[in-house]
């Protein structure tokens, strides 16, 4: 059996040694190898197997008891996760790092939070910048865009926790009604366990520390994307541990687009909206200096084009290499322009008298209430405008909209004809 190990080893690595191989034994020889690699395969899976038969019940316990299931989630949280160092030029956010701290560690907890803000404008980083500072007790996981029933699988990595076979028994022992969990499709069964032992290590972190953790999951939009029901689980969750005074949990994400309908749903209610906006025209500017881009064209970029928000200015830092600000925004704008003329068909857009207009116009200089807005647009056209793949509006959790970006704006100012205030 110790023989075979070393005359399989060239094997297993069949890119750099098979050519080599092949030349000195022929093909009989690599037939050989392949024997005998499949047989090493074998053995090495049989042993594995019998080890884990054989362990010592003993060793099962100490590794796999609920107890200490619980234990490593607990340390997880305590340590806090671990944030990778942002390695480019970097702007200092000095205002919205204190808002979110204030979010990640409330003097009082009263309710979750969903921290919300256009796609692109920075949210990822400055809450990896909240959390690097002091990451004790804070767990913060971000969703991929992985299928959904592998997305508690992954949470529960991120939390350091390991379901096993004593899960169930544990929470039966808890009294926890199981029936209706384990006869659950996932990722919902996944999830409802997670969340049951979360609620237990969060109870047990709360009476050491004397404070709740803190959970982040950042991207939601993710998940919602695939359908609603398993965010509505997971904010359910959150309301709850909110109200029990558990564990804080905060949501990130880019989707403000049903926002107004979410404010109305139950679970929203106990949300707390915290917007992380763009960065300012002089840091944008500031931006693209340190990035390369002549002073010249990083101010018309910035006052025609992009304005605070990162995802453009790092599409400009690219573009502007090859392309003029005038030609970059000629393609924003024509991109525009047949988002606009989709909906134009059906109304009278190009009517100057018309109140859609009017009220489009108003938005190109600043942001309208959201209830002064659905009633000219109507609740039909807000809808069409704000859908992702349109993006001529936004909304903010302030409760008003604005067009979505520096470019959209310049863009309806000059096809309607906007003129000044
Ligand atoms: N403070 C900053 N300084 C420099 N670059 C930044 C800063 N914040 C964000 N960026 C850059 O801008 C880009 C978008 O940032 P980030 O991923 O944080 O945005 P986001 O709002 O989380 O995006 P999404 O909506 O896609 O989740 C990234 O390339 C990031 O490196
Ligand atoms: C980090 O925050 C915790 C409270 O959650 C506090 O006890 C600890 O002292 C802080 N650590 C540092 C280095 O500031
Ligand atoms: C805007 O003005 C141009 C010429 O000044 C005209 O051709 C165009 O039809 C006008 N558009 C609207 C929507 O009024
Ligand atoms: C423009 O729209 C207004 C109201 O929507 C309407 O009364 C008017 O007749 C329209 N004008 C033209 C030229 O179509
Ligand atoms: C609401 O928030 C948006 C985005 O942050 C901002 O542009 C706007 O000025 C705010 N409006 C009011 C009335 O506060
Ligand atoms: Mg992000």
């Amino acid at each position: 059996m110790s023989a075979a190990a070393p005359a399989a080893a060239p094997a297993a690595a069949p890119a750099q040694q098979q050519p080599a191989f092949r030349g000195v034994f022929g093909f009989i020889g690599g037939a050989v190898a392949k024997a005998v690699s499949t047989t090493f395969i074998v053995l090495v899976v049989a042993a594995f197997v019998a080890r884990h038969v054989l362990e010592d019940k003993n060793t099962i316990a100490k590794t796999h008891s609920p107890e200490v299931v619980l234990a490593r989630m607990l340390a997880r949280f305590e340590a806090g996760s671990v944030i990778p160092r942002f390695e480019k030029y970097h702007v200092s956010r000095p205002d919205a790092i204190a808002m979110l701290q204030k979010v990640l560690r409330p003097a009082r907890l009263k309710d979750y939070t969903v921290v919300i803000g256009e796609v692109g404008c920075g949210k990822t980083t400055a809450v990896h910048n909240a959390i690097r500072a002091n990451s004790t007790g804070i767990v913060y996981h971000i969703v991929k865009s992985e299928v959904l029933v592998s997305m508690p699988g992954l949470l529960a990595r991120s939390l350091a926790f390991e379901p096993n076979q004593f899960t169930e028994g544990y929470l039966k022992d808890r009294g926890v009604e199981l029936d209706e969990v384990t006869s659950a499709a996932e990722p919902f069964r996944s999830w409802v366990l997670l969340s049951l032992i979360l609620r237990d290590v969060a109870q047990q972190f709360k009476t050491k520390h004397g404070h709740p953790a803190t959970l982040v999951i950042d991207a939601v939009d993710e998940i919602a994307q695939q359908g609603p029901a398993l965010l509505h689980a997971i904010q359910d969750f959150a309301k709850a541990a909110a109200d029990e005074q558990l564990l804080n949990v905060v949501l990130v994400t880019c989707d403000g687009s049903n926002l107004p309908e979410l404010k109305a749903s139950s679970a929203m209610t106990r949300a707390r909206i915290a917007e992380v906006s763009d960065i300012t025209d002089e840091q944008a500017v500031d931006f693209l200096l340190h990035r390369g881009v002549n002073e010249d064209a990083a101010k018309r970029a910035v006052a025609k084009i992009a304005g605070g928000r990162f995802v453009l200015l790092n599409s400009l830092v690219f573009e502007l290499q090859f392309k003029t600000v005038e030609q970059i925004f000629e393609e924003f704008s024509s991109r525009t322009e047949s988002s606009l003329q989709r909906l134009i068909d059906d109304l009278a857009l190009y009517n100057a008298t018309s109140v859609v207009h009017k009220t489009l116009c108003d938005l190109t200089h600043g942001s309208l209430r959201r209830p002064s807005l659905e009633k000219t647009l109507g609740i039909d056209l807000t809808k069409k405008l704000l859908a992702t793949n349109i993006n001529i509006l936004a909304y903010h959790p302030n409760d008003t909209y604005t067009l979505h970006s520096r470019h959209v704006q310049r863009s309806v100012a000059a096809l309607l004809n906007c003129t000044r205030p």
